[in-house]
């Protein structure tokens, strides 16, 4: 039978569930409604996200026997428009090995092998998909192997084989993981990490199976604990025709007790990623749960721009955030541009979201807030789009999910230009002595105005401030439905 996961379908029931009696006392829910997650279980980076015939494509690290991580698998989800996803049955399994160790599916991606360069598929057939994955082996006695493996569909996705000669890459090194494998000219590349050595590396091929290494290049930005799930795309630079390559790297976040994303901006010969001169660390989201994004391959041509998903969450705690019998989701996808800010590229992120969110759009002053303006939520799960003029103020403060003194609260400070998100009262948060944070980042106004796109969704909120220019991803826990809304003027 087929189980259509449509979230928006929940959204919808929650909604008309609250609005004929008092919220107040409705205990929260934290399955989101217009985010991704599996009906149940563990999940952590997406995998292998490919456009194929009409469907996206998100496989991603999946536990199948529980809400904890391990036996690593790789799931499977389908949309036609990236905002409904359908979940499929287990795409590509752990298997069992002959001395009852087992080779788990760690992340990698999923290219369409349209030329059949793999010969893995019939002749003529331009439909088949093959997954580059990370088998990880862990031996009682020699200890742990990473090395690069592949799987093949011939029916988007639905049923996978393994390649009978995996693997196909192994340089003898434990930590060596997530390849990222992209069609550039006439050719297959791979991006591939050292992860403890802080080292991408870069691979040719012709058919998938055998891989040249072409260049390194690594400990620039930051390197502090480790480097995980690299990329490398090309990312167009708005109001113009050109582009820059990016790589993008989740390593450690700026508060190394944590991971977070980096990205270098650069150039791409074919061989070697040269990237730019920059100055300290581009980070990807300011938040603490963006993690592990990578991006689509194989878009269709109408697609401008290249398009990430990551998993919202964070290994400090991943393990203890509250399970409803499942645990973990994504963020939705983004669209990326590159603006050109003086001869520097940065990276713009615009998020792809479900059509019918409840939508609250406001145009304020900062200095005529002297009282708090409220606003009376029937979910946990809506759309805050704000634009918020600073002259004469100090800044505000944007109280979310608040129901006495609990609330998850967004604040500017005109003085330092910083934006910063306190979920320490954000509800539950005791689960983990790393979960109650404050982060921030620094906005600065654009002629005296803030713009704010807010996404609160039950137990994620992703904020985009300045049309994308800056964005900021965190989990909270609120433990009612239907907390307030109350912005303020700083004092
Ligand atoms: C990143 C990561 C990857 C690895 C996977 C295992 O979150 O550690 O490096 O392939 O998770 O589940």
């Amino acid at each position: 039978m087929k189980k259509t996961f449509t979230f928006l379908a929940i959204a919808a029931m929650l909604n008309a569930c609250s609005s004929n009696k008092t919220v107040k006392n409705e205990s929260a829910t934290y399955r989101p409604a217009y985010h991704y997650t599996p009906k149940k279980n563990w999940v952590n980076d997406p995998n292998g996200m490919v456009y194929l015939d009409g469907e996206y494509h998100l496989f991603y690290q999946y536990n199948p026997f529980g809400d904890k991580w391990g036996h690593m698998s790789w799931a499977h989800a389908v949309s036609k428009d990236l905002k409904v996803w359908e979940e499929l049955p287990l795409a590509i399994p752990e298997t069992m090995n002959a001395d009852s160790s087992t080779t788990m599916v760690f992340s990698g991606s999923a290219v369409v092998d349209s030329l059949n360069t793999s010969g893995f598929f019939e002749k003529g057939f331009k439909k088949g998909l093959v997954a580059i994955y990370t088998s990880h082996i862990e031996k009682k006695g020699t200890g742990l192997a990473q090395h690069q493996s592949l799987a093949y569909s011939s029916d988007k996705g639905r049923t996978w084989k393994f390649y009978d000669k995996n693997p196909v890459l192994d340089i003898g090194l434990k930590d060596f993981r997530d390849p990222s494998v992209f069609w550039h000219e006439g050719k297959w590349r791979m991006i591939v990490v050292k992860a403890l050595e802080y080292t991408a590396q870069i691979y040719e091929s012709t058919d998938l199976k055998n891989w040249e290494l072409l260049s390194e290049f690594g400990k620039i930005g930051d390197y502090a604990k480790i480097w995980e799930c690299p990329s490398l795309f090309k990312v167009p630079v708005e109001n113009s025709d050109k582009f820059k390559w990016v790589s993008m790297i989740s390593s450690a976040h700026e508060d190394t007790d944590y991971v977070g994303m980096q990205y270098f901006v650069g150039d791409f010969d074919g061989k070697k990623f040269t990237p730019d001169a920059q100055i300290g660390v581009l980070r990807i989201d300011y938040g603490k749960d963006f993690y592990a994004a990578v991006p689509f391959n194989n878009l269709p041509t109408k697609e401008k721009n290249p398009m990430i998903m990551a998993w919202a969450n964070n290994w400090a705690y991943a393990g203890d955030i509250p399970s409803e019998g499942r645990r973990g989701m994504f963020s939705m996808p983004r669209k990326l541009s590159f603006i050109n800010e003086n001869g520097k590229f940065s990276l713009v992120q615009k998020p792809v979201y479900a059509d019918n969110i409840h939508t609250e759009t406001l145009t304020l002053k900062a200095s005529e807030l002297s009282e708090a303006k409220t606003l009376e939520m029937k979910s946990n799960s809506y759309r805050l789009t704000l634009s918020i003029d600073l002259t004469n103020s100090k800044g505000f403060s944007i109280d979310l999910l608040k129901n006495g003194e609990e609330k998850s609260v967004l604040n500017y400070d005109k003085a330092t230009q910083k934006l910063s998100f306190d979920r320490t009262k954000s509800g539950k948060v005791d689960f983990n002595k790393t979960f109650p944070s404050i982060e921030s980042m620094k906005v600065i106004p654009q002629n005296g105005i803030l713009k704010l796109d807010i996404f609160v969704d039950n137990s994620i909120v992703e904020i985009f401030a300045n049309d994308g220019r800056f964005v900021l991803t965190d989990l909270v826990f609120p433990t009612i439905s239907g907390g307030k809304i109350s912005i303020s003027a700083l004092k």
